[in-house]
């Protein structure tokens, strides 16, 4: 028998803090049904004291997952755990994750704290988390850069008050898989209550070694990794999920552990967060990147049909690629819509939910034949961001393209009760658009990135259109698809100025 390997997913939590990727509370709750259905052990599901917004879509999580153990993380603060032990209140199985740091840097500079004032909170941060849950897990933040002999004590102390689990993160990405691999080792060998409690470690991938610390450390006896979805995450982003779980998976001849994932469900769940953030898998992501299973050229086609492993070391099927088929057309009927709505983690709340959703996806048939799960994801992103505060909402959009013409653009925006036309002329037709939407609501928003995806293939395929925008420091991301990419790209420019609008207050767990 192997040893378990447990997957900690923070994906809510530790993704959701890469710049544009907040979520509301609806989109966490359908991203931890999809992690749940992909069997990971524990889901991280924010942070409850950042706002009212974080507090409530951990309940929610909460009140949903009932496989999974849901995790709110909470700095070493009265305050922030007591938040933290309320929002986990109705989950079927609770863990809170407590925080400080403890590196030489962290210590001096931003805590202003000596490392016995460090240890004393650490202690008292674990023993106050017992009240609500016998689950606990403590955090040396920037573990990477802290000392060894500092970092046995805080740990030996934060045992005996009760943590089950000990996570070491690499909080800037720092370390090099030997040394960290090394310092796993030397920390469970050198606590003398080590055995009390699981090892977890938690990797940046600032150096793009993420995925290589966890592994290392998973061989000198970690097991527990915390990692996301598509290595979303701060900077650089974590340690991918996908690549963790499929390294132990593939090389079992080398990892005496296991991890419990339902493989197959990889590929829908990085679709999911993918068009949920508005962040794109670039195509040679390793398992999930559309081209990491494709063989182009002759000679590994030849190899490939000839016997399959002389090029392929996992298989695509294995990984959930073949999900990607023809899921639903123009004849397909309500029943067999809602229930592959179902399937994909989406529930109806209402009748009037469902037929509105079910008269739009008979719209997109009739616009194209084949609708895959991707254009299923993004539609209900779509009704998903009707859902939320509409402060803009688009009406209507003709654009003029003509060569050796300057393209131009009419736009209808509501703006509260009220509708705005504008005309504008721009280098293309989106430029022309999105100029048209700027001179009715005169964000002044400064547009950080722009990106056009194609959910499916073919002409008819919707494009999936992600735009960044930035004020006074605050950064969203906004989506639309459409099979007219003139028309994604009003949507997704709007749904981010619709996020722009809510102001919610939001703290950042470790600044
Ligand atoms: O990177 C980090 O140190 C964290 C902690 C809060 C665990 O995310
Ligand atoms: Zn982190």
């Amino acid at each position: 028998m192997k040893d378990k390997l447990i997957i900690f997913d923070t994906t809510l939590r530790d993704g959701e803090q890469s710049p544009g990727a907040s979520m509301t509370r609806d989109e966490k709750v359908r991203i931890a049904r999809a992690l749940e259905k992909l069997k990971v052990d524990v889901i991280e599901a924010g942070f409850p004291a950042a706002s009212e917004g974080d507090f409530a879509a951990v309940q929610a999580v909460a009140e949903t997952v009932k496989d999974s153990t849901v995790c709110g993380l909470a700095r070493a603060l009265d305050r922030d755990i007591d938040r933290a032990g309320e929002a986990l209140k109705p989950a079927a199985s609770s863990r809170i994750h407590t925080f400080i740091a403890t590196s030489p840097i962290h210590m001096q500079m931003k805590l202003k704290m000596s490392p016995e004032q460090v240890i004393e909170y650490a202690v008292k941060a674990v023993k106050r988390a017992r009240r609500y849950t016998d689950n606990v897990e403590f955090s040396p933040e920037d573990a990477g850069r802290s000392e060894e002999d500092f970092l046995c004590r805080i740990l030996e102390a934060v045992i005996d008050a009760g943590a089950t689990t000990l996570n070491i993160p690499d909080t800037v990405g720092y370390s090099i898989p030997a040394d960290f691999g090394a310092m796993i080792g030397n920390l469970m060998q050198r606590i003398p209550n080590a055995d009390k409690a699981v090892f977890s470690v938690h990797c940046h991938n600032d150096l793009g070694l993420a995925v290589a610390n966890s592994l290392s450390a998973v061989m000198n006896g970690a097991r527990q990794v915390e990692c996301t979805i598509n290595g979303l995450g701060e900077r650089a982003g974590n340690a991918a999920l996908e690549e963790v779980v499929m390294a132990v998976k593939t090389r079992h001849d080398i990892f005496s552990c296991d991890t419990g994932i339902d493989t197959r469900e990889i590929v829908t769940c990085s679709k999911l967060i993918s068009s949920i953030t508005g962040f794109p898998v670039q195509p040679n992501k390793a398992i999930v990147g559309a081209n990491a299973f494709a063989h182009e050229s002759g000679i590994h086609q030849d190899g490939v049909l000839k016997h399959r492993e002389t090029y392929e070391i996992m298989r695509a099927e294995d990984v959930g690629w073949t999900a990607n088929r023809m899921v639903l057309g123009k004849h397909s009927g309500r029943n067999a819509f809602k229930s592959r709505m179902t399937e994909l983690g989406f529930e109806f709340h209402s009748e009037s939910e469902l037929n509105d959703a079910f008269f739009r996806f008979k719209q997109l048939a009739d616009k194209k034949h084949e609708i895959f799960d991707e254009d299923l994801q993004a539609l209900i992103s779509e009704v998903n961001s009707e859902t939320e505060e509409e402060h803009y909402k688009l009406v209507a959009l003709k654009v003029c393209s003509e060569t050796g013409e300057t393209p131009s653009a009419t736009v209808t925006v509501e703006v509260g009760e009220a509708e705005f036309t504008a005309d504008s002329e721009g280098s293309g037709a989106v430029d022309a658009a999105l100029k048209a939407i700027e001179s009715i609501v005169k964000s002044g928003v400064t547009l950080e990135l722009y990106s056009v995806n194609s959910i499916s293939t073919g002409t008819d395929a919707q494009g999936e259109v992600t735009v960044r925008l930035e004020k006074g420091g605050r950064v969203v991301n906004g989506l639309g698809a459409d099979t007219d990419i003139v028309i994604a790209s009003a949507k997704a420019y709007i749904h981010a100025l619709n996020k722009l609008e809510d102001k919610g207050e939001k703290k950042h767990p470790q600044v």
